[in-house]
This record gives structure tokens, C-alpha cells and sequence, in this order.
């Protein structure tokens, strides 16, 4: 008999800029941001391979930015990934800020 699916979870991990997400109490990915003032910025998101194509990484997108609306905080879609996210998900368009030159050049000196 097969076993249920285990339920993945999702934490901030703020001393680590960033959420994971967790099946069967193993780290499966994360999306990394830095916070400029009350933007949120995410520059990364990766899914092990052992964990691929099963939905974790839009899983971990759609709680990380619930996490952002109720921090009253802003998103800021460097990474490609939460981009690509936001163009199919409507809902979190009132908090989204552009990637400006300005938020890159802020980000490369944060992640240098
Ligand atoms: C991108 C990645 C996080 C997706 O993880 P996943 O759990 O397999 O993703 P999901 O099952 O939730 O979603 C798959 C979707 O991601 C999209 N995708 C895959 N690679 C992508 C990328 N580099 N940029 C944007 N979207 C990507 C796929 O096209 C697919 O879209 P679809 O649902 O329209 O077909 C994972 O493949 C990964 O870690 N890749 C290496 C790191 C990387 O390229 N990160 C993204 C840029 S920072």
C-alpha cells in the first residue's frame, strides 16, 4: 500500500535571508531575498533535484509572498522563478515593485 504524501512545509528563516521548504523534515529548496527598507527582494529560487517538477517551488513562492503581505512588506522579482510566478498569480500584483537598476546595483553590493 502506498504511504500518504508527506504535507510540505514552509518557514522564514530570517537569519539565513530566506523560506525553505521542508518534506518529510528534509530541506527540498528555498527562495533567498534580501529586505531593502520595506522591500523584499528575491534574487533565487532552487528546488533539489531529488524534488523537482512536483509543484514545491510554486508551493514555496505562493507561501513565502503570503509571508511578505502579512509582514506588510513589498516584493521586489529578481529571481526569475517568483517573476514568472507573479505573471500567473494576479492576486499579489498590489504589492509587487519593479527590478530597477537601482535594486540591482543595491543587491549585488548586499550579495557581494
Ligand atoms: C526553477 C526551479 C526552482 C523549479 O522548481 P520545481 O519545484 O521543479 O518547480 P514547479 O514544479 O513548482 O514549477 C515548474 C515550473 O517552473 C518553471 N521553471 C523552470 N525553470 C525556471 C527558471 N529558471 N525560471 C523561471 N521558471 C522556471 C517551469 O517552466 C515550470 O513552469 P510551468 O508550470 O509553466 O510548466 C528548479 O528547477 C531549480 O531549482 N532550478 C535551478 C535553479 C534555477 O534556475 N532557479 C530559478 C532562477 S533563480
Amino acid at each position: 500500500m502506498s504511504q500518504p504524501s508527506a504535507v510540505p512545509v514552509v518557514e522564514r528563516v530570517d537569519a539565513r535571508n530566506r523560506y525553505e521548504i521542508r518534506v518529510d523534515g528534509k530541506r527540498a529548496g528555498l527562495t533567498a531575498y534580501r529586505d531593502h527598507g520595506a522591500q523584499r527582494v528575491f534574487h533565487h529560487t532552487e528546488i533539489d533535484d531529488a524534488f523537482a517538477g512536483q509543484g514545491l517551488a510554486s508551493r514555496l513562492v505562493q507561501e513565502a509572498l503570503t509571508d511578505v503581505r502579512e509582514s506588510g512588506k513589498r516584493i521586489v522579482p529578481v529571481c526569475p522563478y517568483v517573476a514568472k510566478f507573479l505573471q500567473r498569480h494576479d492576486e499579489f500584483a498590489d504589492l509587487v515593485d519593479p527590478v530597477t537598476p537601482d535594486v540591482l546595483r543595491w543587491l549585488e553590493t548586499e550579495l557581494a
